[in-house]
């Protein structure tokens, strides 16, 4: 007998198919990761000041928002099963307090937030608060699970940030380096059990909120360098 559709895609999770690309969900998700680690500058190519920017845009997006951002996946699944994963991801965030640590190693790193840092990636950031309030399931799942995948990876380069800036702080970077492993492999299972739940929302582009949520990270990153080719192109454009 055929096992039922819930079970073979919750037992399989990485198995899930985007019926648009033909290839499997995971893998479009793994390849857009693999993109952004290689975009990523060299540490030792950057001034003190560029590293500074990185840490503090990054400080600014995360420490208030990815627990918005996980709430309002919370919200958005209809499954018990994806609840529970969420609950769990959620309890520890919150129960570790690791906008706490996200905090500590700012300031260890002289690195906290300013006004400038916020806005450099204000347009980006409200983008994915306006698709995160949507509460589309399927997709905003699938944004947190290219999220948790993306941070383990990103964890070794802000640690190498904090480090040139002089700080020895490593608990945030240590923690999500490992933690983020265990959580991306449960949010592909909650993937899982809210395509079989809801079909419908399954089809069309699900790489919505990774998109946008990608371009913040671009953004994190890439700010003065962004503003500076810019520049560059519009004095070239104006000759
Ligand atoms: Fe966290």
């Amino acid at each position: 007998m055929e096992q039922p559709l819930l079970e073979r895609m919750t037992s399989a999770p990485f198995e899930v198919q985007d019926l648009e690309s033909g290839c499997s969900i995971e893998e479009r998700i793994t390849r857009r990761i693999d993109e952004f680690m290689a975009g990523l500058p060299s540490p030792e190519r950057l001034s003190a000041d560029q590293r500074r920017g990185i840490i503090a845009r990054y400080t600014a997006v995360l420490e208030g928002n990815f627990i918005y951002w996980m709430t309002g996946a919370y919200l958005s699944v209809g499954s018990e099963q994806s609840r529970s994963i969420i609950l769990d991801n959620l309890r520890e965030e919150v129960g570790d307090c690791h906008p706490g640590m996200l905090r500590r190693f700012a300031v260890a790193a002289r690195a906290v937030p300013t006004d400038s840092d916020a806005m450099a990636v204000s347009q980006d950031l409200m983008n994915v608060r306006l698709f995160v309030g949507r509460l589309s399931g399927v997709r905003l799942v699938l944004m947190m699970a290219f999220f948790e995948g993306l941070i383990q990876r990103f964890m070794p380069f802000l640690a190498e940030l904090a480090e040139r800036q002089g700080s020895r702080e490593r608990e945030y970077t240590d923690v999500h380096g490992v933690c983020d492993v265990a959580h991306t492999r449960e949010l592909f299972r909650a993937l899982a059990a809210e395509m079989a739940l809801d079909p419908a929302a399954s089809e069309g582009d699900l790489l919505e909120g990774v998109e946008l949520l990608n371009t913040l990270l671009q953004a994190i990153v890439h700010s003065d360098a962004t503003r500076y080719s810019a520049d560059a192109a519009s004095r070239l454009t104006a000759r």
